[in-house]
């Protein structure tokens, strides 16, 4: 006999972790069958959404990419947390930890050992596109502390902050951490930053960690290192959308290319065709030409001025109570609470 689970959930037996599919609404654009594709290379100049980098191997290699020594990043964000990680415990209290991306969750750990150390719950939830990810992740933390829950949701973040329920615990933290935030663009990041606020109630927190403006030579090489894992990790986009949609992307006829926007304060990453060619997406039953040294621009990863994105958060309503930088000021951690 089978035991029917719910359609669209999978509980374990083991009470402490639960994962959550959440299930897209099908709407005019739909990312699940590629409409967002489609739209970004049939315009010009051509783009593709950042999340498609995102496959088994280009979730492994974003994780190669965090340790290469021009990519700064990850280790002073690190560095940052175990500064402050006992007092951002200290000012919460008891609280419900919502994670955007959570990825490996191993910057998490920081937050979750300074919780544990003041004796507060430990309520974990994850949410990422990968169910995959969010499983293996979560079965070790919970190895590794006997006292977490998880319930973690499978989706994108819209979908996640506007079907999470209220916390549990006096209080609840949605961390935005590894300056993903860079990846939206202005409009894209105002209403971002409107629907993690709906997702909390008065007096709860939000923390942002977000990458910060420095000289161009810094920047373009954390974005474009020496071991080529970078262009490696662009690159994967293809064959990722190869393997979606049927498609025939030679990946030996682009080239990774990265720069500083000093302008707009971003690094923008493109893929640039090496030659004149036709790519087809057979189940998108899309034929895209390109020229040579045409581009699709793949990723904006922005840089912030720690006092102005302070000033706009404030003017949301996510007031900032702290924030932790490291000595160079590369990267910024804010610690928000949503004012009345
Ligand atoms: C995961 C979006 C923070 O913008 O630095 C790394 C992704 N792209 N190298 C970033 C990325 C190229 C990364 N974020």
């Amino acid at each position: 006999m089978t035991v029917s689970k719910p359609a669209n959930s999978s509980v374990s037996s083991e009470h402490r972790l639960q994962i959550k599919r959440l299930l897209e609404p099908t709407s005019v654009i739909s990312s699940s069958t590629g409409g967002d594709v489609v739209k970004g290379l049939t315009q010009m100049p051509k783009t593709l959404p950042p999340r498609y980098f995102y496959d088994d191997r280009g979730s492994e290699l974003f994780e190669q990419i965090c340790g290469l020594p021009e990519y700064y990043l990850t280790r002073t964000e690190t560095a940052i947390l175990q500064k402050c990680a006992s007092e951002i415990a200290q000012i919460t209290g008891a609280s419900e930890i919502v994670e955007l991306g959570s990825g490996s969750s191993t910057k998490t750990r920081i937050l979750l050992d300074a919780y544990q150390q003041q004796g507060l719950p430990l309520h974990y939830l994850p949410i990422d596109v990968s169910a995959g990810i969010l499983e293996s992740s979560a079965l070790s933390l919970l190895a590794d502390y006997p006292s977490l829950q998880v319930y973690a949701l499978a989706g994108t973040y819209e979908l996640a902050l506007s079907q999470i329920e209220p916390s549990e615990l006096p209080s609840r933290m949605i961390c935005f951490i590894g300056s993903t935030l860079g990846n939206l663009n202005s409009q894209e990041c105002d209403l971002f930053l409107s629907q993690v606020i709906t997702a909390l109630q008065v007096g709860e927190y939000f923390l942002l960690g977000v990458d910060l403006q420095k000289p161009k030579h810094i920047l373009e090489a954390a974005y474009s290192d020496r071991q080529g894992v970078t262009a490696a990790f662009n690159l994967n986009m293809l064959e990722h959308l190869n393997w979606r949609f049927d498609g025939n992307f030679d990946t030996t006829q682009f080239e990774h290319w990265a720069f500083y926007n000093e302008t707009e304060h971003q690094i923008e990453m493109h893929l640039k065709s090496k030659c004149k060619q036709s790519v087809e997406l057979g189940s998108l039953k899309l034929n895209v030409h390109f020229e040579p040294d045409e581009t699709i621009h793949t990723e904006i990863s922005r840089k912030f001025n720690l006092n102005t994105i302070q000033q706009e958060l404030k003017a949301k309503g996510l007031v900032p109570q702290k924030m932790w930088t490291d000595e160079n000021q590369w990267f910024g951690l804010l610690l928000c609470k949503l004012q009345a």
